[in-house]
């Protein structure tokens, strides 16, 4: 089973860059988990859309999470929603519209995330949901990971060093296999 990984910042020192290189150590045995990023994704405009078609980098992603069993999301949060950065990456991807299904319809979604406040993401988490409706995918709900205080969370080399959200994680992943697994149901 593939999961593709896309944390949502072009920080060099990114928390959920580093949750989702956590996300990897924490897949379960039978899953593998490739870490992509939304680097070298322009700004959406109509016009480059029409003239060029979809860039390279855009078309590369959907093609990666085309050919997964399901996505995972790692979110960071701007003003209590999602990064107009990470956002435009989903955007994009989205276009044509005629390829959301071969994309976004019916794959199975995860959603983390890591801030340095005390409440983890938990905005931006709530306004990926109505993304996940309009694009008729599978989010998985038996779990909700958010992580705060990211600054004692990840060391300086965001490595994961809190025990506690480590087995949260584990616990996450090995759900979201699950339920990759367990299908759609009938
Ligand atoms: C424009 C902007 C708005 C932010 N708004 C929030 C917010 O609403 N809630 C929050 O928890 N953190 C907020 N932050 C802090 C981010 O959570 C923090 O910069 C975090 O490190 C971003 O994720 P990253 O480490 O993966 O880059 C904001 C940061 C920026 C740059």
């Amino acid at each position: 089973m593939r999961i593709v990984g896309i944390a949502g910042s072009l920080r060099s020192g990114s928390y959920n860059a580093a949750l989702l290189r956590a996300a990897l150590e924490e897949c379960p045995a039978g899953a593998t988990l490739e870490i992509e990023s939304i680097r070298g994704i322009p700004l959406y405009d109509g016009d480059v859309e029409k003239a060029q078609g979809i860039p390279a980098r855009v078309a590369e992603l959907k093609d990666k999470v085309a050919a997964a069993d399901a996505l995972l999301l790692v979110t960071p949060e701007y003003n209590n929603s999602i990064p107009g950065t990470f956002k435009n990456a989903i955007d994009w991807m989205t276009r044509p519209v005629a390829d959301i299904p071969r994309v976004f319809t019916g794959r199975p979604v995860g959603l983390i995330g890591a801030s340095p406040g005390n409440f983890g993401t938990v905005l931006s988490q709530s306004a990926w949901l109505p993304v996940f409706r309009t694009l008729g995918m599978r989010p998985w709900f038996g779990q909700l990971l958010y992580v705060g205080s990211a600054g004692k969370v990840f060391d300086a080399g965001g490595k994961l060093v809190d025990d506690a959200i480590r087995q949260r994680l584990r616990k996450y992943m090995a759900g979201f296999v699950a339920f990759i697994n367990s299908g759609p149901a009938s």
